[in-house]
């Protein structure tokens, strides 16, 4: 029988040769401090993509520079980055990959320099800054950010957008009522709590026409946060302005210890597809082929995402294809190798 995972996807018109992403990681390697790309992250997205993916998501890169998580993160929120960001989406899209840049802010669990903004002043926990409470006019600056970011990956070569809404970062932060005190009209009710997530879709939406992801962060493992009721509301929410799946996470809001064990996140993946009605990507402790097999064959997930096992093995695809018997993506310079 021939594979799912590995057979191809389409996207607005954007074709992936399967259904194996790349899931973002901080590689914390701008040693400049300056957001821009290195020869690092060309080789380390490239080797990916060499692999077989069918997706690389490059890690959260920030749309203003008091949006980082570290001073050492990547950055999209000059021009000046976008010639660093270009020869990572060249160098993965030659290896026969499509590319996708994860746009991001911080939030209040910023360490870089600057001031750490959030919804509230609220901090993060013991040990972070307490952050200050964002004006009307910050919320439209970062809205802004994130649709000038998204105007340069498209000019950078991407093929994929993914907004950053998950692990407690800015935009979770405005979601979640442990993190939103706000009494304005960005806080109070989930309409409300979710208002600049919304106006944020709509802005990258203004900048962006190709495939639009957006992760969120689906358990905040902790009494008062969001319940699932409310996650597939704004995935209904989102879905109409203009996303097209839901990259299915979990946690980062508030500091809590979680039971993690291969496929974890999967349910919530499963109900975000089935009750909202859209393509979903499933992540977490994922490793074993014939897993990641079924969850697409199953109807589970619509892309399986890897994150530390391709740390660990940027081959993961080659070998998951030939396991499964499927038609492995072997770059035609390895051919002698995989024969
Ligand atoms: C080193 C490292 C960096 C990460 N950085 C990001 C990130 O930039 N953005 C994000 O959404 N998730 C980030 N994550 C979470 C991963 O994308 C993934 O969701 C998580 O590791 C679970 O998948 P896994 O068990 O396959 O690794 C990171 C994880 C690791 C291990």
């Amino acid at each position: 029988m021939s594979s799912y995972l590995f057979a191809p996807a389409d996207i607005r018109g954007v074709s992936f040769r399967n259904r194996v992403a790349m899931s973002p990681m901080c590689m914390y390697s701008c040693f400049a401090k300056d957001g821009k790309a290195t020869p690092w992250h060309v080789a380390h997205y490239a080797s990916r993509a060499v692999g077989g993916v069918g997706l690389v998501l490059t890690e959260a890169t920030a749309v203003a520079p008091e949006g980082r998580i570290s001073d050492e993160d990547l950055g999209i929120w000059s021009d000046e980055h976008i010639d660093g960001l270009r020869d990572v989406a060249a160098a993965c899209r030659d290896a026969g990959a499509k590319v996708g840049i994860q746009l991001a802010h911080a939030g209040r669990k910023s360490q870089a320099v600057g001031r750490a903004l959030a919804p509230s002043a609220v901090p993060f926990a013991d040990g972070y800054r307490t952050p200050v409470a964002m004006s009307e006019a910050d919320v439209a600056a970062a809205v802004a950010a994130f649709r000038e970011g998204a105007a340069r990956a498209k000019r950078a070569g991407f093929d994929v957008v993914e907004i950053h809404a998950a692990h407690g970062y800015l935009l979770n932060e405005f979601l979640s009522p442990l993190a939103n005190r706000r009494d304005d009209r960005y806080g109070g009710g989930r309409e409300g709590r979710f208002r600049m997530l919304g106006e944020t879709i709509q802005s990258v939406r203004e900048a962006w026409d190709g495939p639009l992801f957006l992760r969120l962060s689906l358990d905040e493992y902790a009494e008062g946060g969001n319940a699932m009721e409310d996650f597939v509301w704004y995935a209904r929410r989102a879905k109409a302005l203009g996303v097209d799946l839901i990259d299915c996470s979990t946690g980062g809001v508030v500091p809590a210890r979680v039971d993690a064990y291969p496929g974890y996140q999967v349910p919530y993946a499963e109900r975000i597809r089935r009750e909202a009605d859209i393509a979903v990507g499933a992540v977490g402790l994922i490793a074993e082929p014939e897993f990641a097999e079924h969850l697409v064959r199953a109807g589970r997930a619509d892309f399986v995402f890897l994150g530390r096992e391709l740390l660990r093995n940027p081959y993961w695809p080659l070998h998951a294809a030939k396991a499964l018997r499927a038609e492995a993506p072997v770059p035609r310079q390895y051919a002698r190798g995989w024969a």
